[in-house]
């Protein structure tokens, strides 16, 4: 079992049809998928890799062996204990947006990835006109529900991580399980140096790297708008005893202040197929009220966060 590999450009020619519905099977039965002929030049995606690789050797790398996670399980070896680390993730991470504060000693890493950055939101704004035709909701429907009316933008991260080599992989994650919070994710993963995994059917399989794929995938907030069309999937990062993982994620994600609903056309139409459908499956949720709750319930299941995010109004 495979996730789907999907090649982006065939949407504008014959073969549009199948590639939608290709689409559509990834959002409904994977929620994730991998884009390949994006659009995005490999010219781009090797200097991102670049800059990526080189600010971790250059400004982050000896900060991570004194990190809490190396802390921790040097104690736990010290202390002849085998009991795995549950509460932390092996990993280094930073994020970048429009307004905070970048690495600045790496040549080229701002340029980069300001060009990369730019590139990806265009891209995220394609994949989720997709998902609008797909689920027969008006074009653009997705991307103003995110921006939430006016002065009130969708909000476009990236963040930027690295799982470096674990002597111990057995004893700590790279990343635990967990659903997004968001919308709609794109991974830049390493070509080399797997580790990424999704649950499905109740057993964990690999995200396998396709070089200079862009892996899609859906959040929270896509399963609410979507009325449970299309699931935010459980995921985690496994670490390895060689190999450094360089994981680029940028996140298409609702204004804080956008308030998410199911569509209303999509529950009338759940309620057409099936009328003994619960129609109030999904709440309506303020984003910011979801992320207080996300913040403390990240590694938890996200059904009880929805209701928790209802409370908190
Ligand atoms: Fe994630």
């Amino acid at each position: 079992m495979a996730i789907p590999v999907i090649d982006f450009s065939k949407l504008n020619g014959e073969e549009k049809a199948k590639t939608m519905a290709a689409i559509a099977n990834g959002c409904e039965e994977w929620g994730f998928f991998q884009l390949v002929n994006h659009g995005i030049s490999e010219e781009l995606l090797e200097r991102v890799k670049k800059v990526c690789s080189d600010c971790f050797k250059l400004e982050r790398e000896e900060e991570f062996k004194r990190s809490t996670p190396v802390k921790l399980l040097n104690d736990l070896l010290e202390r002849n204990n085998e009991e795995k680390l549950e509460n932390v993730d092996w990993e280094d991470v930073f994020t970048v947006m429009d307004d905070n504060q970048w690495p600045c000693k790496t040549p080229g890493f701002k340029e980069t990835m300001g060009e990369y950055r730019c590139e990806l939101k265009k891209l995220a704004e394609k994949v989720m006109e997709v998902m609008d035709e797909n689920l027969s909701l008006q074009k653009g429907y997705i991307k103003k529900a995110f921006n939430g009316g006016e002065g009130n933008s969708a909000f476009f991260g990236t963040k930027v991580s690295h799982y470096p080599s674990c002597p111990h992989p057995e004893l700590v994650n790279g990343l635990r399980a967990h659903t997004d919070a968001g919308g709609v994710i794109l991974l830049f993963q390493d070509d080399n140096v797997g580790g990424l995994q999704i649950l499905k059917d109740q057993q964990w399989i690999d995200v396998q790297p396709v070089p200079n794929a862009i892996v899609i995938n859906t959040g929270d907030q896509i399963e609410v708008l979507s009325n449970g069309r299309y699931k935010s999937v459980w995921h985690r990062i496994l670490v390895y005893p060689e190999g450094n993982r360089r994981s680029v994620a940028s996140f298409y994600n609702p204004s804080l202040r956008a308030t998410i609903a199911p569509a209303p056309q999509l529950v009338e139409q759940a309620k057409k197929d099936d009328p003994q459908v619960n129609d109030q499956a999904y709440p309506k949720i303020v984003f910011g009220d979801y992320m207080s709750v996300y913040a403390e319930q990240k590694f938890l299941p996200k059904e009880p966060r929805f209701q928790a995010a209802v409370k908190a109004i």
